[in-house]
């Protein structure tokens, strides 16, 4: 039997400001535990979308999410989102935090509101240093996320989704507005947490090329709907423009 870790049943999800426009239209996909899946589609075509409903953040108005077998509910969402980190488009984090206090943030989620009034153990603290770095990042720990690089930031929202230390990786748009290097270095890190540690991961890019040399499977996203899902390989003759 297939060990699925996402499945989207008939998933139609819409904007709370506009319900009776579905942004998603009708999502059926499983991804099994530990593929590296790209998620592909032109601007506004629901990427994001999908990849914040899997973490309840857009209201489902038809349609089943399971995470791990277990259906996405008010009830059973923390728990979902222990085992999903998320790596925001535009990276998402709190600029006037250090680079060490925005990792941290990732934690947050593991604890009660009371546990948080006493601050971050020390385990949380040497987890966030070991993780910044792994990436490379130990000399920014202390400095605010506004003053580093665009590449920088989006290694400590890496490090922040990896401080919960997921089973899943949802990354949406992690290399855009990278210079190629910045670009390699972030898809190395994933591709290291793929082989290494198992990681099942979703990523959203916009370069075929890179898609194809990362990942095995690629989902592309048309106005809310799947209009391709399966190998990397020939993309780029039958998308040109994703
Ligand atoms: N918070 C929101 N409230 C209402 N509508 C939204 C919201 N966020 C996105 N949308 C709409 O949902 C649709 C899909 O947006 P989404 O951000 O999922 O696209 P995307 O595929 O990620 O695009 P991009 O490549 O530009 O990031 C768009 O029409 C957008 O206007
Ligand atoms: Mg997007």
């Amino acid at each position: 039997m297939r060990d699925y870790v996402i499945e989207c049943h008939n998933l139609e999800t819409a904007y709370a400001a506009s319900l009776n426009r579905p942004i998603l239209n009708g999502i059926n996909c499983q991804i099994e535990r530990g593929e590296f899946v790209v998620l592909l589609g032109l601007n506004g075509a629901g990427k994001s979308t999908l990849l914040r409903s899997l973490v309840g953040l857009v209201p489902l108005v038809r349609g089943e999410i399971q995470i791990n077998s277990v259906t996405l509910t008010p009830r059973t969402l923390a728990a979902i989102r222990r085992d999903v980190g998320m790596l925001f488009q535009g990276g998402g984090l709190i600029r006037q935090l250090s680079a060490m206090e925005n990792v941290l943030c990732g934690r947050l989620g593991a604890k009660t509101s009371w546990q948080t009034l006493f601050g971050f153990p020390k385990r949380d603290r040497l987890l966030a240093l070991e993780l910044l770095e792994q990436l490379g990042l130990r000399e920014f720990a202390d400095q605010k996320t506004s003053q580093l690089s665009g590449g920088q930031q989006q290694r400590v929202a890496i490090a922040r989704a990896l401080i919960q230390s997921p089973q899943i990786l949802l990354a949406d748009e992690p290399i855009t507005g990278l210079d190629v290097i910045a670009c390699q270095q972030v898809m190395q890190t994933l591709s290291e947490l793929h082989t290494q540690h198992g990681m099942t991961i979703v990523a959203v890019l916009h370069d075929l090329g890179i898609a194809a040399e990362y990942a095995q499977r690629a989902i592309v996203v048309d106005a809310g709907r799947i209009v391709y899902d399966g190998p990397c390989d020939n993309l780029q003759a039958q998308f040109s423009q994703v």
